[in-house]
């Protein structure tokens, strides 16, 4: 890795052109103190690239001149059901949706009413709870934050891996942070490029919001997530199809710690008993059959430290605490699946390691395609020739691919099918994003 003590990331914004000590690749890995951490710095490998990516903060939109993108959203564009319409403001003003919306919730809408099964059939429930009991899944949103060594090191001193949502203007203004998240082992996913409402967005911006951070992410720590976890919860059936036709898995939260507010003026005692009512919850037994998933952030010094805090009481009330893809049993974690890649494990495989042998049932299910199947939604069929498909059209292909997809073949959908339409996020997953060299 080339470190260039340039101190100049203007067009990312970050940085005044005045910081002449600037924290390198071995201190930003290093440092301790939030200071010298959070000294913005140049990196070469985001100057080479800052040119193909939208301004950092600013909802997305397919760059200019950008082919690659533009033809991979022109294909997804054709599945995306044109029934269901931008909500709100990017700022998460629903004011003028909400009193009209549908009480019934057509567009599975997470900010509604919590909706975690898709309207539309053949799309994947969000990832909410976890199948196994007394667990725990461990994951952070809103990073790389800057200041996060302190944490990180806590994390791998006590042997937790975790599933970390890194914002992609935080990974461009970051890269080394993100780049030791995958060096530590965690499971990389996204949490789009500006930290917007989704549903706000149109289709292009929606795109844009997941694809750019997926390409950021690759780019500068070379593997390419495949799950992601909306801003708010605030996502529909109409962004869930678009995060599926870029492979990614949609991820919520069952308990909400609402951390991050502490920098709004919530006290810690506020977020403490958040976090109790979770630990209390466990010891009532609410977990016995079915673990949970509580939101929890990478976003300040503060909410990392309150993790840490809280981490003695929740290590006594959980058996397990695992990351999310040893939870669903994922082995694959990203696109690549190189020997320099790390894989994913069953529950079972992670357990046994991480908990000093402790052997649980071996799983009985194996995800080995932890990008959603992009038949549901991409196959051929009706969908291939329908532009802008009506959630009822969606319906009918996904019903008549069950048959297809309860014969455990997948890899017959992404290889077989004929239409230009087809296996949308199985032309992403092994095309595009494996051949980016950035
Ligand atoms: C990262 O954490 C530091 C320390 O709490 C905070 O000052 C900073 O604003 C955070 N950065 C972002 C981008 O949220
Ligand atoms: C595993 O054993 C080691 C050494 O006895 C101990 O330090 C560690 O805390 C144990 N890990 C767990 C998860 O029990
Ligand atoms: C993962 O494997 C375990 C057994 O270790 C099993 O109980 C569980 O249902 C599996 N989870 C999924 C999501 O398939
Ligand atoms: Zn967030």
């Amino acid at each position: 890795m080339i470190v260039k003590n340039v101190a100049l990331l203007g067009l990312l914004g970050a940085v005044s052109a005045q910081s002449a000590s600037v924290t390198d690749m071995a201190s930003a890995a290093q440092s301790t103190d939030a200071a010298t951490e959070c000294k913005p710095y140049s990196a070469k490998i985001v100057n080479d690239i800052k040119d193909q990516f939208p301004t950092i903060w600013q909802p997305a939109t397919i760059v200019d001149g950008d082919t690659a993108a533009q033809q991979k959203y022109d294909e997804i564009k054709q599945i995306i059901p044109s029934s269901i319409k931008p909500k709100g403001t990017h700022s998460g003003d629903f004011s003028q949706t909400t009193p009209t919306y549908d009480k019934s919730d057509p567009d599975c809408w997470y900010t509604f009413n919590k909706c975690t099964q898709p309207k539309i059939e053949g799309l994947g429930e969000d990832l909410s709870k976890l199948p196994e009991p007394n667990t725990w899944g461990l994951g952070f949103d809103d990073g790389p934050n800057c200041s996060h060594n302190t944490f990180y090191n806590f994390l791998s001193d006590n042997d937790l891996t975790a599933t970390m949502f890194y914002i992609g203007s935080n990974v461009m203004n970051w890269p080394y942070q993100a780049q030791r998240g995958v060096e530590d082992g965690h499971q990389i996913c996204l949490h789009t490029w500006s930290h917007h409402y989704m549903t706000s967005f149109d289709d292009e911006g929606a795109f844009a919001e997941l694809y750019y951070p997926i390409k950021a992410i690759k780019a500068i720590t070379g593997v390419t997530p495949t799950c992601w976890r909306p801003p708010f919860g605030d996502v529909d059936d109409r962004i869930r199809i678009i995060a599926e036709g870029l492979g990614l898995r949609t991820a919520v939260w069952e308990y909400d710690t609402n951390d991050w507010k502490m920098s709004s003026g919530t006290s810690k005692d506020q977020v403490k008993q958040n976090y109790e009512k979770v630990i209390n919850d466990a010891k009532g037994g609410k977990f016995d059959t079915a673990g949970t998933i509580v939101l929890t952030h990478e976003i300040t010094g503060d909410t990392m430290d309150m993790f840490m805090e809280m981490y003695p009481e929740i290590k006594e009330n959980f058996d397990y605490i695992v990351p999310f893809y040893a939870a669903t049993n994922t082995t694959n974690l990203y696109v690549e699946t190189g020997d320099d890649v790390k894989k994913g494990q069953t529950f079972a495989e992670y357990v046994k390691d991480v908990y000093n042998g402790t052997s649980v049932e071996a799983a009985t299910s194996t995800n080995t395609n932890d990008h959603p199947d992009p038949t549901m939604t991409g196959t051929a069929g009706p969908l291939a020739t329908v532009a802008n498909p009506t959630v009822a059209s969606i319906e009918g292909a996904a019903a008549s691919d069950v048959t297809n997809s309860d014969d455990g073949d997948s890899a017959a959908f992404s290889i077989s099918g004929t239409s230009s339409l087809l296996s949308v996020a199985a032309l992403m997953v092994s095309t595009t994003f494996v051949a980016l060299s950035l």
